[in-house]
């Protein structure tokens, strides 16, 4: 049905008589000669139908409209004078229609193709249409490249592409499982997998050495801009390995993803330790392309005249005052936008913000009685302060200054445009704590698998773990862990985590048996797939690199999926429906 893909037509045709096929992007009438920009998956040539060269064919132009579907034979001519188009490949050239057939009729497009405004409900309804964009097909077609560039790095490295079970056995990841009836096994349900995480466990005991999978995994948890229920993750696992050598694999992986598609990055990245990344960027996924870095200053407000912040300066270890300075920010700040920021903080627990601007005649602000003219200089030393800097703070529970003061660092790099578009900075956080402590409740900060460094502790807080996560412009792209391979660390963990013995054993007594046969020294990560895709084409949501997703409610539009079932359905599984619980 074709000679020639659209794009291919170029100078090199003139004089050829071509086919080709594909949808009417636009059709234009002009004084009786119809323009017909016909596009195929990737570009698009421009059709000319003159009555006065072929009266048939203008004829059937003439009843043509947006989106249906041609097939056009003529001959390649060069474009008039001055009518070139740069834009296109096809651009200096079109093609006088011989013959056009209507090989499938459209009805009228229910929104405007490439039109970045439209209502994100109706493309998702429609998304076969909004997939036949130029900017959908340059997003899938770089989707494809990447996971081509990763199958090819692995396979090169010596890793063996294994697929593992849909169905299967809830796996700790963290979030709620999507659950799945049995009908043969009545009132017992399969869970969709989080992640291979145990399989490919298994798969070491089983000798395998090296394995990876572009993964599917299901998390029924809160939706957002880079979270979907279904998603895709580049696993890996491999054997007798440190924690080195899996950075190794990972960044030489992340290497030729980007490098074999276009993109220039480093061989190896940036470390830092999950400490550092909470003290300094307030977040485990710190956005390195601009600075905004916070300071400590607790040691200094422990002497202030003030007994709020002095009184949580007696707690170091619990609390912190956090230091964010904005350079040149008393220029650039109205007094209307600093009361802002402290309605901005407080969304998120704050109890205030407080502020110091660098002025010519010295630090000013409503804090600076509270302080000696020597610790009034050693906040401008600490800050490094300049004339016209402001200096913001954040002080209380540790955890909660982190977050807020993060969450603020964020907001006013993205308020004053500083984030740099085209940047990509890449950097490892390492050395996590294994366990977080949540209202008096032990969790795993990995997962339960993660190796610890060591078991020996005061605090439980304190317990690092092999654990690194791959963190690109302040999002979580992958990560990773040795995992715990003898069975007496395994069943420690579990006990620390609350779990007993016969929890354990009916949960992954599977993995827990599987330690128990030989189990090698094993480690490995993640990378999100859809997250990678939409930090190299900028998307701005995950929803734009899936081909068929899901929106913020974990709806397919398209489908109409979930959906209630017949009883009949419910009936051969052994179910019924109670009632419905609220979303
Ligand atoms: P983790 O849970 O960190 O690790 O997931 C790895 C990566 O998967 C991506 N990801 C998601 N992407 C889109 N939507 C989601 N809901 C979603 N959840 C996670 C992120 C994340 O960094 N088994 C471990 C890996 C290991 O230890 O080897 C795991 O799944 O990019």
């Amino acid at each position: 049905m074709r000679t020639h893909y659209c794009a291919e037509i170029n100078e090199e045709h003139i004089g050829e008589t071509v086919t080709v096929s594909g949808w009417v992007a636009s059709r234009r009438d002009h004084g009786g000669v119809i323009f017909i920009d016909l596009r195929d998956k990737d570009e698009v040539v421009q059709v000319v139908c003159d009555p006065a060269d072929n009266a048939d064919a203008h004829k059937v132009a003439d009843g043509v409209r947006d989106q249906y579907v041609l097939i056009v034979t003529g001959k390649v001519r060069a474009r008039g004078e001055g009518l070139e188009n740069p834009n296109l490949k096809t651009g200096k050239v079109e093609i006088v229609a011989d013959e056009v057939i209507i090989e499938n009729r459209s009805l009228p497009m229910p929104f405007d193709l490439g039109d970045d405004k439209v209502n994100e409900e109706i493309k998702l309804k429609y998304r076969y249409l909004e997939l036949r964009t130029q900017k959908s097909y340059d997003i899938f077609k770089l989707r494809s490249k990447v996971t081509i560039a990763a199958r090819n790095a692995l396979d090169e490295l010596g890793f063996l592409e294994v697929e593992t079970p849909i169905l299967t056995k809830s796996t700790p990841e963290g979030a709620r499982d999507y659950l799945v009836p049995s009908r043969v096994h009545g009132g017992e349900f399969y869970a969709l997998p989080q992640s291979p995480q145990l399989f490919k466990q298994l798969l070491m005991v089983g000798g395998f050495d090296r394995y990876f999978q572009i993964a599917k995994c299901f998390r029924d948890e809160d939706l957002r801009a880079d979270r979907q229920p279904e998603f895709t993750q580049i696993d890996v696992e491999m054997s007798f390995c440190d924690q080195e050598d899996v950075i190794k694999v990972a960044e030489k992986l992340i290497y030729d993803i980007f490098t074999k598609n276009g993109f220039d990055i480093p061989q190896t990245f940036k470390r830092m330790p999950y400490s550092e990344a909470m003290e300094k960027y307030g977040s485990d996924k710190p956005d390195l392309r601009y600075g905004l870095e916070m300071v400590d200053v607790i040691d200094i407000f422990e002497r202030c005249d003030n007994e709020i912040f002095s009184n949580i300066a007696k707690s170091p270890k619990k609390n912190r005052i956090k230091a964010l300075k904005v350079p040149g920010g008393d220029n650039i700040f109205s007094k209307r936008q600093m009361k802002g920021f402290e309605d901005y903080v407080r969304k998120f627990g704050a109890q205030g913000l407080g502020y110091f601007q660098m002025k010519e005649d010295g630090l000013k602000g409503p804090l600076t009685k509270f302080f000696t003219d020597e610790d009034i200089q050693a906040i401008i030393d600490r800050c490094e302060l300049e004339v016209g800097d402001v200096v913001f703070f954040g002080a209380g529970e540790k955890k909660l200054v982190w977050d807020y003061m993060g969450r603020f660092r964020i907001y006013l790099a993205e308020m004053m445009d500083i984030i740099p578009e085209d940047k990509f900075e890449f950097v490892w956080v390492m050395d996590f704590p294994m366990f977080e402590v949540e209202d008096g409740k032990v969790k795993a900060l990995h997962h339960p698998f993660t190796m610890p460094k060591s078991l020996d502790y005061d605090d439980i807080e304190e317990i690092e773990s092999i654990a690194y996560d791959i963190v690109l412009n302040g999002t979580e792209l992958g990560g990773g862990s040795i995992r715990i391979h003898k069975e007496d660390i395994q069943a420690e963990i579990f006990k620390l985590l609350g779990i007993s013995e016969e929890e354990a054993q009916e949960k992954f007594g599977f993995l827990l048996d599987a330690l128990k046969f030989g189990a090698p020294p094993h480690g490995g990560f993640a990378l999100g797939l859809d997250r990678l895709i939409m930090l190299m084409t900028k998307a701005s949501s995950i929803r734009e690199v899936i081909a068929f997703p899901k929106t913020q409610k974990a709806q397919c539009l398209l489908t109409q999926a979930p959906s209630p079932v017949d009883q009949e359905q419910l009936k051969e599984l052994g179910l019924r429906i109670r009632q419905t619980p609220s979303a």
